[in-house]
């Protein structure tokens, strides 16, 4: 029986993700929570002829919501509107991860698939990770920040311009093709292609853009949407592809993601020590990028649910420009994570 609970249901993304989730074979039970009533959303999705129950809860009831739950999603707190960066959402949202996470770590299993959707997430996973850590209960292997949307738009973005050179000969669905690492905001988020000869063929102007709209993008989504919020439903399918691989893992054992017949391994944003592969990885930023972080976008394998193991190769094979883009987002990354670690060790 897999039971999956939706922190912020009734939001921009909650609702369209926990529709996703209603439809998802895999799931037994969807459990649905926000500060607003989730009663009505919860009676209209199980109305929906597929085998999972639905239960709706208010702000009085989040231990209920939560119990039993095998993951947690966290799509609560504020969104930007345009001319805010996802900086100024911490305090609000910082408030709203720790509490969660408290009640989490207090009423579910320490098997718990953690999942944070909030911005911002390069802050937000570390106040989650120093939460867990203060409660005596921390698996950096079940907590994992949701950077899924970056390689959506990477894949999608990349294929409208393999379309106007009249190339299909290259799928960006493919394993491989197309990978984003490092942070979810900015210059954090760093771009990878593995061939490089995809680059030669783009051209450097072609590139620039595409690197450029790959970190830029959810400000183009604000912009599009004139100030009443930024991404929800490209968000919500997002998560939806990211929880379908750790379901998929949960149920085969293994954790890929079935595109069009096709495999990839998905990123996360997750805490390097302590995760298989990890210091390999902190060896490598450090000699790439003159710097390490303990947080990282990186693709992962699962098991049973969990992070088994990162992809050690991914930092193995760039070239000089995404070697400049690594370098770029280190110490931004490094702010960031700062921020999220002393808001947890500074307050009660
Ligand atoms: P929204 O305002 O539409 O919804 C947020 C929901 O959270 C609301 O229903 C609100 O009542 C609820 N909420 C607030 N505090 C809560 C609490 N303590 N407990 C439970 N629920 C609470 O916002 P949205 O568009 O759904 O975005 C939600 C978050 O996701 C934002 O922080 C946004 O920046 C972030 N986001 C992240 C990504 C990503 O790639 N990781 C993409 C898009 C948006
Ligand atoms: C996104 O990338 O769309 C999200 O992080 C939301 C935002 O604030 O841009």
């Amino acid at each position: 029986m897999v039971k999956v609970c939706v922190l912020g249901a009734f939001g921009g993304i909650g609702q369209p993700l926990s529709l996703l989730l209603k439809i998802n074979p895999h799931i037994d039970e969807l459990s649905l929570y926000d500060l607003n009533d989730c009663h009505g959303i919860s009676k209209d999705l199980s109305h929906i002829n597929t085998k999972s129950t639905t239960s709706g809860f208010d702000k009085n009831t989040l231990k209920d919501a939560l119990q039993g739950s095998n993951i947690v999603v966290i799509p609560a707190g504020m969104a930007r509107k345009e001319g805010m960066t996802r900086d100024d959402l911490f305090k609000v949202n910082a408030n709203i991860i720790k509490t969660l996470c408290l009640h989490i770590g207090q009423t579910c299993s320490e098997n718990v698939k953690v999942l944070i959707i909030s911005n911002p997430v390069n802050c937000l996973v570390p106040v989650a990770i120093e939460t867990f850590r203060k409660l005596g209960k921390l698996h950096p292997e079940n907590i994992m920040g949701i950077t899924t949307l970056d390689i959506v738009r990477a894949e999608t973005f990349l294929r409208e311009h393999l379309r106007e050179l009249n190339n299909d000969d290259i799928d960006p669905l493919d394993h491989d093709v197309i990978s984003v690492v490092g942070g979810h905001s900015g210059t954090t988020i760093v771009p990878i292609i593995p061939d490089k000869n995809i680059i030669k063929l783009l051209g450097s102007s072609r590139y620039k853009q595409l690197v450029h709209r790959i970190q830029f993008g959810g400000d183009e989504v604000i912009k599009a949407k004139k100030s009443s919020g930024s991404a929800t439903l490209s968000m919500a399918y997002a998560a939806s592809e990211f929880i379908s691989t750790i379901l998929l893992s949960m149920t085969h054992g293994t954790g890929i993601c079935s595109k069009e017949q096709k495999y990839r391994y998905l990123p996360a944003y997750v805490y390097l020590p302590g995760l298989k592969n990890g210091a390999q990885l902190k060896r490598h930023l450090k000699q790439v990028a003159h710097l390490d972080v303990n947080y990282f976008a990186v693709p992962l394998k699962f098991k049973n649910g969990s992070i088994s193991e990162l992809d050690p190769t991914i930092l193995t094979k760039l070239s000089q420009e995404e070697i400049e883009l690594l370098r770029a987002a280190m110490e931004p990354l490094q702010i960031n994570i700062k921020k999220g670690e002393k808001f947890v060790q500074n307050t009660a």
